[in-house]
């Protein structure tokens, strides 16, 4: 069966008709093209799949398309500015070395923008936690914590 639902999209409206069974992550990448959302465990455990959805960080391998409608989402693709430059978030992870392969990095990335959103001087602890669902297989987690830490002196929390 298909729905027509409504979203806003990094800040564009969006009407689409999705399969009920499809999940958010299917949507994103598979029919909107939009690829900077990853696909890991697709089972909810690496945290590649994160956006933002009202706000909260959420697993969008988890997460059907259909549960959208009405919301307001962001994926990693609506971070930099239209001139290229990057959100705060983004320079620091390159600048900080939280980013090798850098397969983890957008999940990495817009959980921390939830934490920083919701809490801009979140301290190591709170980063930890916010990061507790993002797994990293290569970079190692220090510089990770610490490029959240150093976007946070950036603003990290602003567009
Ligand atoms: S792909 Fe969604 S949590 Fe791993
Ligand atoms: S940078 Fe490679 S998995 Fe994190």
């Amino acid at each position: 069966m298909t729905t027509n639902i409504s979203f806003l999209l990094n800040g564009d409206e969006i009407s689409y008709d999705v399969k009920d069974h499809w999940t958010l992550l299917h949507l994103l990448r598979e029919e909107m093209g939009l690829i900077g959302t990853k696909e890991g465990c697709g089972n909810g455990e690496c945290g590649a799949c994160t956006v933002i959805v009202d706000k909260l960080a959420v697993n969008s391998c988890l997460y059907l398309a259909i549960e959208v409608d009405g919301t307001a989402i962001e994926t990693i693709e609506g971070l930099a500015s239209t001139d290229g430059t990057l959100h705060p978030l983004q320079q620091s992870f390159v600048d900080n070395g939280g980013i090798q392969c850098g397969f983890c990095s957008p999940g990495m990335i817009m959980s921390s923008k939830a934490l920083l959103d919701e809490n801009p001087n979140a301290n190591r602890e709170e980063i930890k936690q916010a990061l507790a669902g993002n797994i990293c297989r290569c970079t190692g987690y220090i510089p990770i914590f610490k490029s959240v830490e150093a976007a946070k002196e950036m603003g990290g929390q602003n567009e």
